[in-house]
């Protein structure tokens, strides 16, 4: 199964200087939960800001030549880079960023999506076309925690989104 991953803010914002626009780390942890053992596609300004890049990453850039850590490989379309990780046996996982999901989400069956319920400055915004409101919601519960720069308490809505057909590859 391909399922893509992303959180949003309440404004649309997904990123802010390269990195997330807040700082909660449950939500960090539940991330990193969730694609923990899977192939990985990831648009390569994100693959950037990533400390830590399991093997099995996929990197989708327009530079085949571009030098990546181990266990990562560049590709020079989403479709080649939803193909190769496919490819692993592995589940398959779309980590973002924002021009990866607006490519990428008509291939994904499944959505994980958590709802934060602030609004934050930011510079990159969810794809506003892909369609989740004609999705169902096949999981969907919520936690507050603390956002650490503002030191206020957020509401976390974490969902799952289904679609019933996605895009043959
Ligand atoms: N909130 C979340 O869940 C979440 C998740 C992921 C990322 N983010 C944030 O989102 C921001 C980054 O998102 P972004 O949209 O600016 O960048 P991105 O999608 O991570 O990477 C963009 C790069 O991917 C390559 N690319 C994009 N579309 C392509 C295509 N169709 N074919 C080939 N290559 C393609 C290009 O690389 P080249 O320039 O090398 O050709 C492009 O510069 C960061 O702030 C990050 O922290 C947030």
């Amino acid at each position: 199964m391909i399922a893509a991953i992303s959180a949003v803010a309440a404004n649309g914002m997904i990123g802010r200087d390269h990195w997330l626009p807040w700082d909660i780390p449950e939500e960090l942890a539940y991330f990193e939960a969730t694609v923990a053992g899977a192939a990985l596609v990831i648009g390569r300004l994100t693959y950037e800001s990533m400390d830590v890049v399991p093997a099995d990453s996929f990197i989708v850039t327009r530079q085949p030549d571009l030098p990546l850590r181990p266990g990562c490989h560049a590709c020079t379309t989403v479709e080649e880079a939803l193909r190769r990780a496919l490819a692993t046996g592995k589940p398959v996982f779309v980590l973002g960023g924002a021009s990866i999901y607006a490519a990428a989400w008509p291939y994904c069956q499944r959505f994980y999506l958590t709802r934060i319920a602030a609004a934050y400055p930011g510079d990159t915004l969810f794809p506003a076309e892909i369609p989740l409101a004609d999705w169902r919601i096949v999981s969907d519960h919520s936690a507050t925690y603390v956002e650490r720069h503002s030191g206020q308490p957020v509401s976390c809505r974490f969902l799952q989104y289904e679609q019933d057909a996605p895009k043959p590859l």
